[in-house]
């Protein structure tokens, strides 16, 4: 389709148009003119992301859909107001480029570097209210929303929140840019970027990679290699994401590109859609099918073939390459009755994917202590279960999508330190949902890079009646 086409396919979409539409998982706001201040003081406010830089992540996604690069997606599964620091951001991008680094060694192709980060702070609930010692108040949806406090005045949805979590977004962001240029993520510190409190196997086999890097990078140094490739390695690619989940703070940022002429969500490079607001005909569906950005739907074990076939019509009518990654998040041991018929629906309908996998959202539990935790050996199982669908279907696993962070929190349990149900009482600092520690997420991702690896060798290995004797 034509660029003039898609005008006019989009000139039947307004950035408020969703608010016909039934809307799930979304606040009341009780003050109709402080809700209006708000948005319309967000409205003045500069987006965060150019629309230039969303295409160049959906051109990206592309070659990920390809199976010719990786998503790495990861990051808070709530980013929080109390938790904002310098150091948490640093630590956290310190860890997801370590993952990378680890990814590009084993896939032997480009990492593209996606954080929830930077505007990543509406939550979905699986209950409107909680209960707390026979005290029923509703629920926290995220500091964007309301407060984490269990008393009935923090849990008032209040719109001044919106302007705050643009403020630490904007922020984060400014940070992230710094850090991705200005030096901290140039190559040439490969080694450095490991934190001091991760041990044990991995923390030696990531050594041994970044210094296989290093003495690599010594070497083209030596041999001459032209300075635009040490500059290509002094900095990053790195893109913010988050769930599209306040319409009203998504309405407000969004933008007309002024190189296109399209809508663009100015509020992250990336928007997705939760597994809980992914209805056809609902507002979320709505607001998201009109913005230019690469879009994340999350499939889950209700979703259906006619949804999933509904869903990619409306979300990607034009089936652009790296507009719309699937992300499969069914539950460790459940990835093989679900995940076959919706690649077949995909195959049918000769759709354009990214198939990312999600291997937190379908393995909550409760601790034996109370706590609301995941273990590892599911997340590992789920991400194992999900390169085994895709080979058993030759189709190609294009990314992966974690909670996370560069902390040494005890929130999921098990890993090579062996967190166990009574350790998660220590360092359990999550707004909502328990993430990997640094040393979990860096055990993953050599996992994931060993199942790419294994994907690469099978490619190149010549098939028996192809040998020449
Ligand atoms: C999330 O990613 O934080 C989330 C709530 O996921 P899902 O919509 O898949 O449950
Ligand atoms: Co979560």
């Amino acid at each position: 389709m034509t660029q003039e086409n898609r005008k006019t396919a989009t000139q039947t979409w307004d950035k408020a148009g969703w608010r016909a539409y039934p809307r799930v998982q979304m606040p009341d706001y009780t003050d109709p003119a402080a809700l209006q201040a708000a948005e319309a003081q967000l409205r003045r406010y500069p987006p965060l992301v150019f629309a230039g830089e969303a295409r160049r992540l959906k051109a990206q996604l592309a070659l990920a859909a390809e199976g010719r690069a990786f998503l790495l997606q990861g990051g808070d599964c709530a980013e929080s107001f109390a938790e904002f620091s310098a150091d948490n951001i640093r630590d956290t991008f310190k860890l997801l480029l370590q993952m990378a680094v680890v990814l590009t060694w084993g896939a032997q192709m480009p990492v593209i570097k996606v954080g929830r980060m930077a505007g990543q702070f509406a939550k979905p609930r699986s209950a409107p209210t909680e209960v707390v010692d026979g005290v029923e108040l509703p629920s926290y949806r995220g500091d964007i929303i309301n407060g984490f406090d269990f008393t009935a005045e923090a849990r008032i949805p209040d719109p001044q929140r919106m302007l705050a979590a643009y403020t630490q977004a904007a922020a984060s962001l400014n940070l992230l840019r710094a850090f991705s240029t200005g030096g901290f993520a140039d190559m040439h510190r490969v080694q450095s970027w490991i934190a001091d409190f991760v041990g044990g196997p991995e923390a030696a086999k990531y050594r041994d990679i970044a210094n296989r890097i290093s003495d690599a990078m010594a070497f083209m140094q030596a041999a001459g290699v032209n300075s635009d490739t040490a500059h290509q390695l002094s900095k990053v690619d790195f893109y913010t994401s988050h769930e599209a989940l306040l319409l009203e703070y998504e309405e407000a940022l969004a933008r007309v590109d002024s190189t296109t002429g399209l809508p663009v969500a100015g509020s992250g490079h990336m928007i997705w859609i939760g597994d809980r607001t992914r209805q056809v005909d609902g507002a979320h569906v709505e607001f998201c099918r009109g913005v230019q950005n690469p879009i994340g739907l999350k499939c889950g074990p209700t979703t259906t073939a006619d949804d999933l076939k509904a869903l990619m019509a409306k979300l990607n009518p034009e089936n652009e390459a790296g507009r719309l990654t699937l992300i499969a998040r069914f539950g460790a041991g459940k990835v093989g009755d679900h995940l076959p018929r919706l690649i077949q629906t995909v195959q049918s309908e000769g759709a354009n994917v990214v198939w990312s996998c999600d291997p937190m959202h379908g393995n909550v539990i409760k601790s034996s202590t109370g706590y609301k935790t995941r273990a590892f050996d599911s997340i590992l199982r789920e991400v194992r279960e999900f390169f085994a669908v895709h080979k058993a279907c030759g189709t190609i696993p294009g990314g992966v999508h974690f909670e996370m962070t560069g902390k040494d929190v005890t929130e999921c349990t098990g890993g090579v330190r062996a967190v166990t149900d009574e350790d998660l009482s220590d360092r359990y600092h999550t707004a909502c949902d328990p993430r990997l520690n640094a040393s979990q997420s860096l055990e993953l991702a050599f996992l994931v890079a060993e199942e790419l690896r294994n994907r690469r060798e099978a490619a190149i290995r010549p098939r028996p009646d192809a040998v020449a004797v």
